[in-house]
């Protein structure tokens, strides 16, 4: 199945409700955002739809009024001479006859050079390849992600009630080269851990992907705990802003406010721990855990077990 695919269908299955607003993407997040189209100058070329490789553009061949009435013709003109005429006449026409209603007019077949692009908000993976490949500026790409769009109506699960010993299960993941071996440190050091955490080891927390995060939710984690080096000392990237951790940080801050706005906010947090910091590794999920008792048990309604 398609990455893609599978991953929208993952922030699904762990939805407890419907999302209601676009969630802003940190600037070092690529792959997600919102491409705007201005059709007053596009020429229908097809250029954009060519190169973009997960087939998210399309061309309507309808041409929207609100468009081309409102457009506003810039002091030198469009590059486009004819579709200057174009929205010159029918801003003219409409001044002339205020007819009003109009949304759409059909374009004959066989008449190039008119249409709309339509976007999948599902398809896209912000590649920028349109943008490059438009020459008439038509595309840009904006760093919101339309989640109520993107995933539609949820229908919200019971209520779930907490039992009298429920404990939160955490999953955390932990990196290879250093959070790893603060959490062997807090171990030799009998410092207190909640018994019900399961570390996973990663070499890097950039490694970490959205999918282990949701299967860890779909599978009953009632929170997913991300650790690694501290921040400008991981192993593959150390002060730069492209480092695993760097970059990491960014990504939970994403799909933190995804959680918040698909109702699990608060069960997604990462911090960081040298491998000599043992305390405070131990620290960080005794105050998760604390967060997590706080929130009570995970209303994500858990996969059937598989029968032998
Ligand atoms: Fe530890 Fe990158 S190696 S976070």
């Amino acid at each position: 199945m398609d990455k893609r695919i599978k991953l929208l269908d993952s922030i699904r299955a762990i939805a407890v409700k419907t999302p209601t607003n676009d969630v802003e993407v940190p600037e070092s997040v690529v792959g997600f955002g919102t491409i705007e189209y201005k059709a007053q100058t596009c020429s229908a070329c097809k250029k954009c739809i060519l190169a973009c490789e997960p087939a998210a553009l399309d061309i309507e061949q309808t041409l929207n009024m609100p468009d081309y009435l409102e457009a506003s013709i810039p002091a030198d003109g469009f590059r486009s001479k004819n579709r200057e005429t174009l929205v010159n006449l029918l801003q003219n026409l409409k001044q002339d006859s205020d007819t009003g209603e109009v949304q759409a007019i059909s374009v004959p077949a066989g008449l190039p050079g008119y249409g709309s692009i339509a976007w999948s908000a599902e398809q896209c993976i912000a590649c920028n390849k349109c943008i490059e490949a438009c020459p008439e500026d038509c595309l840009t790409l904006e760093k919101t992600y339309k989640l109520p769009e993107i995933i539609g109506t949820i229908e919200s699960p019971p209520p779930v009630t907490t039992p009298k010993d429920w404990e939160p299960f955490i999953i955390c993941f932990v990196c290879w080269e250093c959070s790893h071996a603060a959490a062997d440190l807090a171990g030799l050091m009998h410092l207190h851990y909640p018994a019900t955490i399961r570390t996973v080891r990663l070499p890097c927390s950039g490694a970490l992907e959205p999918g282990h995060i949701m299967t860890a939710l779909e599978n009953g984690a009632d929170g997913v705990l991300v650790t690694g080096c501290l921040l400008s000392e991981c192993h593959y990237g150390g002060d730069s802003p492209k480092a695993g951790n760097f970059m990491q940080y960014d990504f939970v801050k994403f799909w933190s406010d995804i959680f918040e706005e698909i109702g699990i906010g608060g069960r997604l947090y990462i911090d960081f721990a040298s491998a000599a910091m043992g305390i405070k590794f131990a620290e960080i999920v005794e105050d998760f855990t604390e967060k997590l008792y706080k929130l009570g048990p995970s209303p994500i309604p858990k996969k059937p077990e598989v029968q032998e």
